[in-house]
């Protein structure tokens, strides 16, 4: 079972180009927005990936917004190792990295509300979260017709 024999570390610098390849597959079908390679590598610090076997299968970063409130993105799963609990110990670790710094309460904006349900999640609406908006959202292509559900647990 590959979530077993699964490590999940800091991403390093050498981890990007592994990381813009396993999201922008999931961006070409429209379910992740597409962050380019030099925004991923600007980012790196906040990227945790599972390696199996020595390769990098799936990813997950975090942002900050306030003291108490952050955001998990970017998370993905390699196709062929999906439903095999590599997703679930990305966002633990993230959960895990985020309570160690005493953030509060934890929100993702996704298109996969089944998945994050599963991981104690509940539904809430985006205006709850203005600081996404003034951030990300007034740069996204999809801000009038934004269709990704906020979601959030508290930590
Ligand atoms: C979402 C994603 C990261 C989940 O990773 P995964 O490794 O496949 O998920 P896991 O195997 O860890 O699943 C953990 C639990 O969630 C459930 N689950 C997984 N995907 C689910 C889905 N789409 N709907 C409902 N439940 C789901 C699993 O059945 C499992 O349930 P359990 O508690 O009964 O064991 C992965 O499917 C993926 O990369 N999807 C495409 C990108 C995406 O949607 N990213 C989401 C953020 S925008």
């Amino acid at each position: 079972m590959p979530s077993a024999e699964t490590c999940i570390r800091n991403a390093r610098l050498s981890d990007a180009t592994a990381i813009s390849q396993i999201t922008s597959g999931y961006a070409g079908q429209g379910i992740m927005l597409k962050r380019p390679v030099e925004n991923i590598i600007e980012d790196i610090r906040n990227f945790f990936v599972a390696e199996y076997q020595g390769r990098v299968v799936g990813c997950c970063a975090i942002a900050f917004y306030t003291v108490r409130l952050a955001e998990i993105r970017s998370l993905a799963v390699l196709e062929e190792f999906k439903g095999t609990g590599i997703g679930r110990l990305l966002v633990q670790k993230a959960e895990a990295v985020l309570s160690e710094e005493g953030v509060k309460e934890v929100f993702v904006l996704t298109l996969n509300p089944g998945f994050f349900g599963r991981m104690g999640y509940s539904e809430i609406e985006k205006e709850y979260f203005p600081q996404k908006i003034w951030r990300d959202c007034t740069n996204c292509p999809k801000l009038m017709a934004c269709d990704e559900i906020a979601m959030v647990k508290k930590l």
